[in-house]
């Protein structure tokens, strides 16, 4: 039996547990639909009893990815039974175990092994399977994100081309959490990057931005419309893909012959649009790239091999995580809006309560 705060606020409501169980805040949609439209903030019980097996969790972040809201619409890969908590990916804080779980301890900061469990919300139980510990040097912004879009860019960038030192990788959506992710795991290994954004107003501070990540290059879509640019820029053995449509058929312009292009998203929501000439005159092999897939087919030990990666890269100041514009669970509508404006360049972050909120503003403020 575990027994956190035994108060929590939900709103300005204030809701008073009893000793087997308690209520905690959860975003819900019993419907697939517009997320503006089926989205509300309810009430739950958690059960205080853990068993054998289980672990007690306080969230604490959880970002808004383009998979959640796919999700939510039900045109995602996995479809949760409804009701279902949306929820991809967060960081949560283990308050205690059932009685033969050894992988985590309370106090251990952890994140989801399993994919959709629901992490929008303030307090969940688990099975300890369903959970990796992280360690806490880990910032908490960076331990909110590090599940999917982190081991996306890891993966795509190890597993399909042999790179070698200056070879180069062309990326489009390149301002995006994968995006920032595969600029910055490639800088450390000496690959360079041609990036591709949406063109845009700000376009000056996003190149900046991308640029201080380790971006070898920064270029938009309209420039694709200036051989002069086109011409300047190095060919890529490795092409990933985010957006689909007519971006592809303009990336595999900077693609050498026989080299790979990676379709992992579909941004643009067009089907892939490669000219014919790409596949006959420069035998381009395009295949696709989902993570949990990856998750599935590989074991726990391989997961914890790349988090360790991934965090050592954090802990050296090589692997930032993406920028974030942070709102409370309680204003998770707001959240919602913003995440599916264009042109943010930040990540929609769920903070359970303020305290957290307070950590988080001041990572943020150390990151300017
Ligand atoms: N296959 C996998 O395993 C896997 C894993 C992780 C992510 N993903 C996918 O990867 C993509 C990026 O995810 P993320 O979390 O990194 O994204 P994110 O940080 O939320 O950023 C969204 C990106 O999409 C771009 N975008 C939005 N609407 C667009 C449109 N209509 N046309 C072209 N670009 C558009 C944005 O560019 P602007 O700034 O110009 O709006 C931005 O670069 C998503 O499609 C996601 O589902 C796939």
């Amino acid at each position: 039996m575990f027994l956190p705060s035994r108060t929590h606020h939900l709103g300005r409501r204030m809701i008073v547990s009893n000793a087997s169980s308690w209520t905690a805040a959860a975003v819900r949609y019993s419907e697939n639909g517009d997320p503006e439209k089926v989205l509300e903030l309810t009430e739950e019980s958690v059960s205080g009893d853990l068993g054998e097996g289980n672990v007690a969790l306080k969230l604490l972040a959880a970002p808004v990815n383009p998979a959640d809201i796919n999700t939510i619409q039900g045109v995602y890969g996995i479809k949760p039974p409804l009701p279902a908590t949306p929820g991809g990916e967060g960081l949560a804080e283990v308050l205690d175990v059932g009685t033969h779980v050894r992988n985590v301890q309370k106090g251990d900061r952890v994140i989801f092994s399993a994919p959709m469990l629901g992490t929008w919300r303030t307090y969940t139980t688990a099975s300890a399977t369903q959970v990796l510990k992280i360690s806490k040097e880990i910032p908490l912004i960076a331990g909110a994100t590090i599940t999917i879009n982190p081991p996306t860019a890891f993966r795509m960038l190890y597993d399909f081309v042999g790179l070698r030192k200056n070879d180069v990788i062309v990326q489009n959506a390149a301002n995006s959490a994968v995006g920032q992710a595969v600029i910055q795991i490639a800088a450390a290994n000496n690959w360079r990057t041609v990036n591709i954004i949406r063109d845009r107003p700000n376009k000056a501070d996003t190149v900046q931005f991308l640029s201080s990540l380790g971006a070898t290059h920064v270029i938009t879509d309209a420039d694709f419309k200036r051989k002069e640019v086109l011409q300047s820029l190095p060919k890529a053995q490795l092409g990933l893909n985010a957006v689909s449509g007519k971006a592809v058929a303009d990336m595999v312009k900077l693609m050498n012959d026989r080299s790979t292009l990676v379709t992992y998203g579909g941004m643009s929501k067009q089907p892939l649009l490669i000219p014919t000439t790409a596949l006959i005159f420069k035998d381009i092999i395009c295949c696709g790239f989902w993570v949990s897939r990856w998750n599935d087919e590989n074991s726990t030990e391989e997961r914890i091999e790349m988090l360790d990666s991934l965090t050592s890269l954090i802990k050296d100041g090589k692997l930032k995580p993406p920028q974030v514009e942070p709102v409370l669970l309680k204003d998770f509508k707001q959240a919602i809006q913003r995440s599916q404006e264009g042109f943010s360049n930040r990540k929609q972050l769920l903070v359970m309560d303020e305290q957290i909120m307070t950590t988080v503003q001041q990572e943020i403020e150390a990151n300017r």
